[in-house]
């Protein structure tokens, strides 16, 4: 319960909300949104509607994923949010109870992006910020295994791992990413990192990044090197490599781990990374990891056991050179389990308090039309209406938001 002095302390004032803009939706999208009810799929939509529709067609043919065209339900944690959030047929992103689809912000609060947290660039860029990041608290959780320390971030995209590090403790000095809008994204988030826009994969932008990488330490310890390169897997053929690991993106990444010897790696991908060419990356990484002196723990997590208000599962290679026992972070909050059928969906422990639901996450947002919204706008403290809200508005500190919801680890 909020004592008198916090819950004043809650409803005074007002900030800024940055992001909450939403993509339009055609004609037939609305028809088919508007027959959705909260926790639905294309399995509502009347067939009338569908006959409007070949891709519908095609589904309702075939069967198709539970999630396309869903609406999110206000109770349970959302689905994976991907970079497809302005596209109803391919994900569960239709707001709970508005018929449009959930804007940029409502994606970065799925996402547990600060509200501070600024993206720019085209919509389409913001999406794959959003929809590619590491959630900073899953990020964060990671970070607090681990000595504070200086971070280095490889593909750091709109900096989700950069933000959970920087959450944890960790300085990160230097973040670097191909993409332009990324890169800007980054500037204005982490105004004391050197942002570097560089292709990791060529050779000149390659060494011109390990010399600003030096050039941040000025000889300092590096404590982690982070990154969640694309996984492409790695070609037999080439000549830089003698590792046979050749032409993937995470082989300049271990190359600067082997040239910095940071205290720990991180390595952040999606679960398939395991099973990428019969198990070969996975296996080849940790070896490369070893040949330096690393020690290594593959663990996935599972993100709303971190408070992150969202199924989303990732595969983590932590390494160390420190002797340190290495650990994957103790959860705060049950997983969910998903059925056969959507409705099977429940949590699996007891033990911890449930997940951090859609509800929670985004009821405070105003309510914008399908296709609008604005890039900057007014927020009013008495919206609040959850801690997760408090806590994404930096008006909670996460100890004591934990605690309020029953878990400090
Ligand atoms: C999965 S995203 C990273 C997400 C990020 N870790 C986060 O938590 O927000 C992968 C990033 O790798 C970047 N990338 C792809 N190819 C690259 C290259 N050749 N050199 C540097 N960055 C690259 C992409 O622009 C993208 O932002």
């Amino acid at each position: 319960m909020l004592s008198t002095v916090e819950l004043a302390s809650g409803l005074k004032g007002s900030g800024l909300l940055y992001n909450h803009v939403c993509s339009s939706l055609s004609d037939l999208d609305m028809e088919m949104v508007r027959s959705v009810p909260p926790g639905g799929n294309w399995k509502d939509i009347p067939l009338e509607t569908v006959r409007k529709s070949s891709r519908l067609t095609q589904i309702r043919a075939s069967g198709g994923r539970t999630t396309y065209y869903g609406r999110l339900r206000g109770d349970h944690p959302s689905y994976t949010v991907n970079t497809y959030y302005n596209r109803p047929g391919n994900g569960t992103f239709i707001h709970p109870d508005q018929d449009r689809l959930i804007s940029h912000r409502e994606a970065a609060r799925l996402q547990s992006f600060p509200d501070e947290y600024r993206f720019f660039g085209s919509a389409a860029s913001m999406r794959k910020q959003i929809g590619n990041a590491v959630p900073p608290l899953m990020a964060r959780a990671i970070g607090e295994t681990i000595k504070a320390g200086l971070a280095v971030d490889l593909f750091a995209g709109a900096g989700g791992i950069s933000e959970g590090l920087s959450q944890a403790g960790h300085r990160v000095v230097l973040a670097s990413d191909i993409n332009t809008s990324m890169c800007k994204t980054l500037k204005h988030n982490h105004s004391d990192a050197s942002v570097v826009q560089a292709d990791i994969a060529d050779e000149v932008q390659y060494e011109s990044l390990k010399q600003s990488i030096e050039g941040v330490l000025g000889g300092r310890t590096l404590r982690i090197v982070t990154g969640g390169p694309p996984c492409q897997g790695f070609s037999t053929a080439g000549k830089r490599d003698p590792a046979d690991m050749r032409n993937s993106l995470i082989v300049p990444m271990l190359e600067i781990v082997s040239e910095f010897m940071p205290d720990y790696a991180v390595i952040e991908n999606v679960p398939g990374m395991r099973h990428m060419q019969n198990g070969k990356v996975l296996r080849k990484t940790i070896e490369f990891l070893e040949s330096f002196g690393y020690s290594c723990h593959c663990f996935q997590l599972n993100a709303e056991q971190y408070g992150v208000p969202q199924r989303r599962r990732r595969l983590v290679v932590l390494a160390n050179r420190t002797g340190r026992k290495l650990e994957s972070p103790l959860p705060s909050f049950s997983s969910v389990t998903r059925g056969r059928q959507r409705e099977d969906a429940r949590m699996t422990s007891a033990a911890y308090p449930p997940p951090i639901n859609v509800s929670e996450a985004i009821s405070d947002l105003p309510m914008i039309p399908s296709g609008g919204g604005s890039e900057e706008c007014t927020y009013e403290n008495y919206w609040l209406n959850s801690d997760y809200q408090r806590l994404l508005r930096g008006l909670l500190k996460m100890d004591e938001f934990l605690r309020r919801r029953g878990r400090l680890n």
